[in-house]
């Protein structure tokens, strides 16, 4: 466990150097990212390319010296034949073209790699605790904190659950009995149960945390996002599902799956998917999804079964997690595009919002229910100096 503790004010002036973060650091991928016109193609390659690991001197300058274009042609190739759009996890572009992709990418990154990193200073008297995984290779996808204050992550790697208390600092685990469980998404009931999405197995897992039971249910997609509704159903979406694209629910009681399909993205060329990515449930009960390439949101009202698309206003804006204010009205993070999104279900308008920073990379965003003001957080890691951001509407 690693504690930072940020001075007040007062203290800074003799304490300096300790209170900064990324003194030492290399320099983080938005000065990589900074080097690329902005534009489509920009858009674009953030969401091909910084999905799985972030852009910056491990992958752009090896060892300080620039990729040449023929090692840039062949890592794309690689990259291609691990996540296309025609392989098992196609999170890739279908019109992604290793020779092109070197070319622009020597065009603009330069002879020499970034200089000094960027130094950051959190706000005087803010705590920052950082815990260490106890397995460094996992991936701790989603996170979820329960009703005694404990921290349920999923362990995408691990293939298991990993109970964090803040208190101590200590990770206990839960082995899901399953092999290759892959968990990813998570959500906690009213009652303490544990809603957990299981992608490559393509299941939806129970775990009732007294009884220590696991219970499954095939999904018949490899799901992502998954969100409970007022009537208990949990609602899921398939994050690789195209013609159709499909969402559903597992109603609990009955233990039966339903799916729905979403009306096709019409400017997707054939091979492409849309990837579906956020699933959340308005206050009015419509079912809210969000697609990262195919640049739409779509709303469903389970009572008419009737779907609604609105494409959203950047181009390849990669649409990431969402949120509700009081009446309903979305917030969309634009994750490539470093704007904000806000969708009015009443009039079915957009407004955007530009960010002050650029590079802001925006992966999640909360609504305070109470104020109305929207809170986002610069996902960029390590990027620009790490911000939160506060939106209020006149
Ligand atoms: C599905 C996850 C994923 C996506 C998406 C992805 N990568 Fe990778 N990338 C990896 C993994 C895993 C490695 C390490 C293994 C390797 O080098 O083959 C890697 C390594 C690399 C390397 C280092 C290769 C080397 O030889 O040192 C480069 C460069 C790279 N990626 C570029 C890209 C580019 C450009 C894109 C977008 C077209 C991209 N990656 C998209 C997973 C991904």
């Amino acid at each position: 466990m690693r504690v930072l503790s940020f001075l007040s004010p007062l203290a800074v002036a003799g304490a300096a150097a300790a209170t900064l973060l990324g003194a030492g650091d290399p320099p983080p991928s938005s000065a990589f990212l900074s080097r690329l016109p902005d534009g489509v193609e920009k858009r674009k390659f953030i969401l091909d390319c910084t999905g799985c690991h972030q852009f910056d001197g491990r992958t752009a300058f090896p060892e300080g010296k620039p990729r040449t274009r023929e090692g840039w042609e062949e890592a794309v190739h690689r990259m291609l034949r691990y996540a296309g759009a025609s392989t098992p996890f196609p999170v890739i572009a279908a019109d992604r073209d290793p020779a092109k992709t070197a070319a622009w990418l020597t065009a603009h990154l330069g002879e020499a790699p970034p200089a000094a990193p960027t130094v950051t200073s959190p706000p005087p008297g803010a705590v920052i605790t950082e815990f260490d995984h106890p397995v460094a290779r996992d991936l701790p996808h989603d996170l979820m904190v329960d009703r005694e204050g404990r921290v349920v992550i999923t362990g995408m790697f691990t293939d298991r659950m990993w109970i964090l208390d803040p208190a101590t600092g200590r990770f206990a685990e839960e082995r899901i009995p399953l092999e290759r469980a892959n968990p990813r998404a998570l959500d906690i009931d009213p009652e303490g149960g544990w809603w957990v999405l299981l992608g490559a197995p393509k299941k939806l897992a129970h775990f009732d945390p007294r009884a220590r039971e696991w219970k499954m249910h095939d999904v018949g997609m490899y799901p992502h996002s998954i969100q409970r509704d007022a009537r208990g159903r949990i609602w899921f979406n398939g994050h690789f599902t195209k013609e159709p694209e499909l969402i559903g629910y597992l109603g609990p009681a009955t233990g039966s799956v339903r799916t729905f399909s979403v009306p096709n993205t019409p400017e997707l060329r054939a091979g492409a998917g849309p990837i579906p990515y956020d699933l959340r449930v308005a206050p009015d009960g419509t079912v809210w999804g969000t697609e990262l390439h195919g640049n739409r949101i779509f709303g469903f009202d389970p009572r008419t079964g009737r779907f609604r698309t609105f494409t959203l206003p950047t181009p390849h804006s990669g649409p990431r997690r969402v949120d509700f204010d009081a009446r309903g009205v979305l917030w969309i993070p634009e994750y490539a595009a470093g704007k904000l999104a806000h969708f009015d279900p009443k009039t079915e308008r957009f407004e955007v919002y530009p960010l002050p920073t650029r590079g802001a990379l925006i992966r999640h965003i909360d609504v305070d229910a109470r104020t109305g003001d929207l809170w986002a957080a610069y996902g960029a890691s390590p990027g620009i100096p790490p911000k939160i951001v506060r939106i209020r509407r006149r």
